[in-house]
């Protein structure tokens, strides 16, 4: 199946996106530009966005990511121009497959003062593709409210073949572990792995290919206010992440008559139709609501020169806010390779209590605050004001250290914050994965020996 693709107006040859193999698709830089993009010359109309009539008889469409009233900073929305108008489709109904995707406030699903620990997920023997691979974990707030995310894993097997998805309920935060990923979207093709991430918004179609096999990762579906980079205050104009490192797709369409499986996520609960052709068929497309990917090693990691470890908000990539100035909806925090070169400092993360709520994940290597039993692929939950932070053998490591400058390499750790308690779904709670024995990890610590013992309060 061929894609076709072209960066810009240029009428040049027409760059060829190819198969799962190639990963070198051409992009389009910046986060939140206006972006303009046709796959063939002329398709992109010139000087307004719906002519009476589109180029080649296409359809123009607007999709729109935020209400069309929302202050000009934060409106997005795009205009696609496509083969058929997405209206062109039968009934949904509910999907025959099996799903163990939800959306938050979850029936039956646990709000819990503990801390929980999983083992992470295995791949699956069968034969699942993006969409029967995705299993909801975690979430907190009201789907429909629009507040508040949804917290999946996935473990694929298979590609997705003649087989459509988009989620009604929120953005694509994709956050591969294994595998990399070729995800075939209407605006245009991203291969995404694991480093990196890529953001589907909420209501594009996208397939998701598996170019290496098996693949596993993690979803934030994230059902407020859209993701956007943080306010970086005093820090500067530039740092964290940097909005040129952030790549939306060239558009890229596919001309495909036969049927197709369209299923789409709704208020927690799959639906699906089958539609007679592909519903990749967008030729061109101008905006700034696309899809995007960003590549965590490009993250401009500060940090303390002098002593302390700052809190972990200076490692935000991606935030969405709330209504309450400063305190997320979610927050993307990610742990990355740095030089540790505090002075007369604990220099893992240190010991907390939070009124944010922290759901943890690793993508390799080890993070610096659990010597075991966090294994990459596997999660952590802390709710509000659980009390967490380094194990026993971390602890006991760190202040017996040489404070030399060394650098903690061949890591990435990540987290998803937010301002509401998570709760967790009966899968969650009830799979094996799920470590029995986490608390164990802050048992025996010595106790602090003080000059004078046995003073009572007075
Ligand atoms: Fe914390």
């Amino acid at each position: 199946m061929n894609v076709k693709s072209s960066a810009s107006a240029s009428g040049g040859p027409l760059p060829h996106v190819g198969d799962a193999s190639q990963a070198g698709e051409p992009t389009l830089p910046g986060l939140g530009n206006h972006h303009s993009t046709e796959a063939v010359p002329g398709a992109l109309p010139v000087g307004r966005n719906s002519p009476q009539r589109v180029p080649y008889g296409l359809f123009a469409e607007q999709f729109s990511a935020t209400a069309f009233t929302a202050p000009r900073n934060d409106n997005h929305r795009s205009w696609l121009y496509r083969m058929r108008p997405t209206a062109n489709h039968a009934p949904f109904a509910p999907y025959g497959g099996n799903s163990r995707l939800q959306a938050s406030p979850f029936p039956g699903g646990q709000l819990s003062p503990n801390r929980l620990r999983w083992n992470p997920l295995d791949i699956p023997d069968e034969r699942l593709d993006f969409v029967d691979g995705l299993v909801t974990y975690a979430g907190n707030g009201d789907v429909a409210g629009g507040f508040g995310c949804g917290i999946h894993l996935y473990a694929a097997t298979l590609s997705m073949v003649d087989r459509a998805f988009f989620s009604a309920d929120g953005e694509f935060l994709i956050v591969p572990q294994t595998g990399r990923l070729r995800l075939v979207t209407e605006m245009g093709v991203l291969t995404v792995a694991p480093l990196q991430i890529a953001l589907i918004p909420r209501g594009i179609r996208f397939r998701v290919e598996l170019v290496d096999g098996p693949a596993r990762g993690y979803v934030c579906e994230n059902y407020g206010a859209l993701f956007r980079l943080p306010d970086l205050g005093p820090i500067g104009a530039n740092g964290l992440a940097n909005p040129r490192d952030f790549e939306a797709p060239v558009a890229a369409f596919e001309d495909v008559d036969r049927p197709v499986e369209l299923v789409q996520k709704f208020m927690g609960s799959l639906w699906s139709t089958q539609l007679s052709h592909s519903p990749f068929d967008v030729v061109a497309w101008h905006g700034n609501a696309a899809p995007y990917r960003y590549d965590l090693r490009r993250f401009n990691t500060i940090n303390t020169v002098s002593y302390d470890h700052p809190d972990p908000s200076i490692f935000t990539v991606l935030t969405s806010p709330s209504d309450t100035v400063g305190t997320a909806n979610m927050d993307f925090v990610i742990f990355p390779p740095r030089w540790m070169v505090a002075e007369d400092s604990f220099r893992p993360p240190w010991f907390h209590r939070n009124i944010m709520s922290e759901y943890m994940g690793l993508i390799h290597g080890e993070y610096d605050a659990k010597a075991g039993g966090f294994a990459p692929g596997g999660a952590s939950l802390h709710n509000i004001m659980a009390g967490h932070g380094p194990d026993v053998e971390s602890h006991d490591r760190a202040v017996m250290a040489e404070l030399a400058p060394n650098r903690i390499d061949g890591t990435m750790a990540f987290m998803f914050e937010s301002r509401y308690p998570f709760a967790v779904t009966q899968w969650a709670i009830n799979t094996p994965l799920l470590q029995a024995d986490y608390d164990k990890c802050w048992q025996g610590f010595r106790k602090a020996q003080l000059p004078q013992q046995g003073e009572e309060l007075k």
